[in-house]
């Protein structure tokens, strides 16, 4: 059979792990698929800058235009982040019959439903399990495998950020901004990192937990947001005496018909599993009323964590273009919402 090809939009740390990922698991990938799946061409913003990967210089391009119109392309996988481009990207790839995938949760949390609802007009598929949680096949969790239950509440560490700044200020009493900068470097921050500490990448995580765990539509604006940065040392170090560790936790609820969201720093005792996710990890805690009590926990951000979620998906499109269902069933009726006061 032919090899699929895919365009990759974006070589930052989330596309360099996807181009190795899918070469070092060529044989893996097609014993899975029966297809050669091959990076067919690269968008990248400029072509001198320093690479950690060797990659031969005919597969980027700096022109859109290389990917969109080469019919044999028929995947795009956006990895680029950002919301302007990335959404005048991926819509472009949709009309042009193209699946997609992309692991951008701030573009899924605002226009999500647009994008997926496009998707289908075009009978594409459009996946995103990278957008949450990084390493934890949490979207799939939720769509299929409780896709039975009824969840009526979820607990997140979203933001690997945070997550690790917190663990590393509790157990080694060191500076909010030191703990910052390192988690810069080791690639888990936003370019702006604004948006990890204020809480508002939780917050586009939990909108799209909320939608899929709850079948409902939950906007961005319905998540009562507060991050980190006015979090500090003496806090965390008071909660610890009482046995408390502080955790950034996303929580959407709909115990009693009303959905509440909320990201906060959260003071949670050492006797919850939640308080022992450290470092980058995250965890999402999920109760649904048939099974009870479930966790799920792994690495939610980082180059190779990030970007087998992104090649899972890939795996999927190409199951499905064997198959010729792609974009069937994408956008089911979403269930009408009432939300708690506080959250309106
Ligand atoms: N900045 C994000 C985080 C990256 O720290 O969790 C993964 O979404």
């Amino acid at each position: 059979t032919e090899a699929i090809k895919a365009g990759l939009l974006g070589l930052g740390t989330v596309g360099t792990g996807v181009y190795r990922i899918i070469e070092q698991h060529q044989e893996d990938l097609k014993h899975q698929t029966g297809c050669d799946i091959k990076v067919e061409k690269i968008l990248i913003k400029s072509m001198d800058k320093e690479r950690s990967v060797a990659i031969s210089p005919e597969l980027l391009t700096t022109d859109y235009g290389d990917i969109l119109n080469d019919p044999n392309i028929t995947i795009v996988i956006e990895v680029m982040g950002g919301i302007e481009e990335a959404r005048t990207y991926i819509a472009k790839a949709l009309q042009s019959k193209k699946n997609v995938i992309t692991a951008n949760k701030d573009l899924i949390a605002l226009y999500g439903g647009e994008l997926l609802t496009l998707a289908s007009e075009n009978g594409c598929d459009l996946f995103y399990e990278a957008s949450v949680a990084g390493g934890i096949p949490i979207l799939r969790a939720l769509v299929e495998g409780f896709a039975s239950d009824r969840i009526t509440k979820m607990i997140g560490i979203l933001n690997g950020t945070t997550n690790y700044m917190l663990t590393r200020m509790a157990k080694e009493k060191l500076e909010y901004d030191f703990c910052l900068k390192q988690a810069q470097e080791l690639g888990y921050a936003e370019a702006d990192p604004t948006s990890d500490v204020e809480g508002l990448d939780a917050a586009r995580k939990l909108a799209i937990l909320g939608t899929l765990g709850f079948h409902t539509d939950i906007s961005l604006d319905e998540v009562k947001v507060k991050g980190i940065s006015s979090v500090s040392q003496e806090d965390i170090q008071y909660g610890k005496e009482l046995g408390y560790e502080m955790k950034l936790l996303g929580i959407a609820d709909r115990r009693d018909e009303e959905i509440e969201l909320s990201v906060q720093p959260t003071f949670v005792a050492k006797s919850h599993p939640l308080a022992h996710v450290n470092g980058v990890f995250n965890a999402v805690y999920v109760y649904g009323e048939a099974v009870g009590e479930t966790m799920f926990y792994g690495p939610g951000a980082g180059e190779l964590p990030t970007a087998t979620a992104v090649v899972s998906d890939l795996v999927t499109v190409v199951k499905n273009l064997n198959l010729g269902v792609n974009g069937r069933g994408m956008v089911a009726p979403y269930r009408e919402k009432k939300l708690k006061p506080e959250n309106r």
